[in-house]
């Protein structure tokens, strides 16, 4: 993977000079046509080099620079200014500029600069590349709001300990790429990560796949087979889903973790093994321990380092980086109208950055303009029936009943569509018992067959 640069100009002739020149040495080229498009692709893109003019409109260089050196403060930032405004360029160079170049400034400069800065220091994104060229978990983790900096900042501490974790959150808020980035940040990055989903396997079959067995252990073992536990010796094992372990199971688990050591099914030699275990659940399992279907004890072995994810709703600043991120990861040529920007930043966002994620594809499939626009998205995404929270409350105030009866008949309408007009399964729907559907019913006046239906 060529290096990567990012220049950033107000100036169209002043970008495409340098895409030229630095295209020319190789180099693998974005540019952006000010600072606001800057900061937008720093926060989804990690360059090598950052060129930036000083003086542009709205974000100025040095809030470019500023924003380089925050998130990722390896990459060198070379700086563009004008004629007599050394002051700056000190001050760039204060704040960690490489270096600055005067307008109007010799090609053969800028290729020197850039030839030294990326020949010498080892690129950041190369460092990361994690075998097949990808970028590591951690890099790929996009959040900048005060909830996900305190997830970025706990990671490598939880990494750099032995301890078992516990992840909690949300469907589709980041568990398994949290729980990667934590085995990729740790002493066992080079041994195996191995994911099991306690959900998903059933109950009979579970024992066997973590533990093992040896043939003739039951009908179908035909031979001797390791579990999931074994291959993930010296590593990380990801037990998904971990609310839903049967009880049976919770106590061969918990032996494990007191003990490193199990027998295979159907075995009787003991097994030793070192594995680090990180649990995943997106239920409470408050639940489960009071109504005894998850082991305390249990739970106190998982739960010694716990991770909370933040839903998506929470995470305000994010949205626009992931929508950005994943528009870029899938069709980087395509751009998004501020309108549609607009729209996807007002949707609630209740399935999280999983749902995030799936509707930018289904857009990009659906869409095959080059700039996405509201009409290319998704009905239920423009028009949420979770209606999202006011932005602001307008001056001169708003009728909150109102509002809240308008709600209310929407959903009363939706859910007598979709049970066909039956009344009591239009209910059921809603969570409300028969009498209060009706007597809500009569209160709008919404007109229904009568009883007997
Ligand atoms: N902060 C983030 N930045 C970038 N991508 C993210 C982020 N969080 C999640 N993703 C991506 O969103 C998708 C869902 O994440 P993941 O599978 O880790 O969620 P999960 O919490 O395990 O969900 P589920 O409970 O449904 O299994 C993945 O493709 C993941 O790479
Ligand atoms: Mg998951």
């Amino acid at each position: 993977m060529g290096k990567r640069i990012l220049i950033v100009d107000d100036e169209p002739s002043m970008r495409e000079v340098l895409g030229i020149l630095l295209d020319k040495e190789g180099y693998n080229v974005d540019s952006c046509d000010g600072g606001v498009s800057a900061l937008r692709a720093l926060q989804s893109d990690v360059y090598d080099m950052v060129i930036t003019d000083l003086r542009m409109p709205e974000v100025t260089g040095i809030e470019v620079l500023r924003a380089v050196k925050s998130t990722s403060p390896e990459t060198a930032v070379l700086m563009i200014t004008a004629h007599g405004a050394a002051d700056s360029a000190v001050e760039a160079m204060k704040l960690g500029a490489l270096d600055y170049l005067t307008k109007p400034f010799q090609v053969e400069d800028v290729r020197r600069i850039v030839r030294t800065a990326l020949g010498n220091a080892t690129s950041r994104a190369a460092q990361n590349l994690s075998g097949a060229g990808e970028r590591s978990s951690f890099e790929r983790i996009i959040g900048r709001s005060a909830a996900m900096k305190e997830v970025l900042h706990l990671l490598p501490r939880i990494a750099a300990s032995e301890s078992n974790v516990m992840i909690t959150g949300e469907s589709g808020t980041g568990k398994e790429l949290a729980a990667k980035a934590v085995h990729e940040l740790s002493s066992r990055q080079k041994e195996a990560f191995v994911t099991v989903n306690c959900g998903a396997i059933p109950e009979n079959l579970l024992e066997s796949e973590l533990f093992g067995h040896i043939k003739g252990a039951f009908t179908g073992a035909v031979a001797d087979k390791k579990g999931l536990f074994e291959i993930a010796d010296k590593g990380t094992l990801f037990l998904d889903e971990v609310g839903d372990l049967p009880l049976s199971l919770q106590v061969k688990l918990l032996r494990v973790l007191e003990e490193n050591a199990f027998r295979r099914v159907g075995g009787t030699d003991t097994i030793r093994v070192n594995v680090r275990v990180i649990a995943a659940t997106n239920k409470e399992l408050g639940e489960g321990l009071k109504e005894g279907t998850f082991r305390r004890d249990l739970y106190y072995r998982l739960n010694v380092l716990p991770l909370k994810l933040p839903p998506l709703r929470n995470r305000g600043e994010d949205v626009e980086s992931l929508i950005l991120h994943f528009l870029n990861k899938c069709r980087p040529e395509r751009t998004i109208s501020p309108g549609a920007m607009d729209v996807l930043l007002r949707y609630p966002w209740w399935g999280n950055v999983r749902e995030l994620e799936n509707t930018i594809e289904r857009i990009v499939v659906l869409c095959d303009e080059p700039v996405i626009r509201e009409e290319h998205i998704p009905e239920e995404i423009r028009m949420p029936e979770q209606l999202p929270l006011p932005q602001e409350i307008p001056s001169g105030g708003v009728n909150l009943d109102g509002i809240i009866e308008d709600i209310e008949k929407r959903y009363l309408q939706k859910a007598l569509v979709k049970a066909k007009g039956v009344k009591t399964d239009a209910a059921r729907l809603l969570n409300l018992s028969f009498r209060s559907f009706r007597h809500r019913l009569a209160k709008y006046g919404l007109a229904v067959r009568e009883e007997g239906d």
